[in-house]
């Protein structure tokens, strides 16, 4: 669960990998580096490059996505009455700030928040089966208005939904 709910970089499998030295026949060691991925969607298309967070169209994106999500929480007679505040804006503001960390964009949301501690940080409020799905409706809603390709659209629609389930704190209605 950690896994699901911690930040970009945490994984380092890749990189151990990549600076595994093996043993020549000579007995020297001979680093194994693994050459750069190079990702087209075409011939001609240019090569995908950068992290996920920039792949997607980095701040504006993350912006919008907030935005529109914040949008159906804010009709939503079961999710609005669980946000403490009045105005949604530092609310969906915390989100998109950590998300944006999550894939890999700027570090504010631990700068000005700490350790995400989702799970301890979601204990305060009632997340049913019913709140998870609410949630994950309007996500999905503002997911499909962004228009991402099919890869990173199913990236980060898997990510939040994994990351939805897992913060399920109570079946109680
Ligand atoms: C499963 C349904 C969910 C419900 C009902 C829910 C509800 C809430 C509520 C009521 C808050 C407090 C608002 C605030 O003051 O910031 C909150 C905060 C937050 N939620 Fe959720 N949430 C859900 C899922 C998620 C998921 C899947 C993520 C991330 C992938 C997430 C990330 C956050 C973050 C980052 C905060 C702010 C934490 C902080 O720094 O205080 N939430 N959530």
């Amino acid at each position: 669960m950690s896994d699901t709910l911690s930040p970009a970089g945490s994984d380092d499998t890749a990189d151990d990998a990549a600076r595994t030295a093996t043993r020549g026949t000579s007995d020297r060691v001979v680093p194994r580096v693994a050459a750069p991925v190079k990702l087209r969607s075409s011939e001609s298309g240019e090569s995908a490059t950068g992290n996920f967070y920039e792949q997607i169209g980095g701040h504006e994106t993350f912006q919008r996505l907030v935005e529109l999500f914040y949008r159906g929480v804010a009709n939503d007679p079961v999710l609005r009455p669980m946000y403490p505040e009045q105005d949604l804006g530092p609310a969906s503001d915390r989100l998109r700030m950590f998300l944006e960390q999550y894939w890999g964009g700027p570090t504010t949301y631990s700068e000005r928040r700490g350790h995400p501690r989702l799970r301890l940080r979601h204990q305060a409020f009632k997340v049913n089966p019913e709140a998870r799905d609410r949630w994950l409706s309007h996500m999905r809603a503002a997911i499909d208005q962004l228009q991402l390709p099919p890869l990173q659209d199913a990236t980060l629609w898997s990510y939040l939904e994994r990351a939805a389930h897992a913060l399920v704190n109570t079946f109680e209605e």
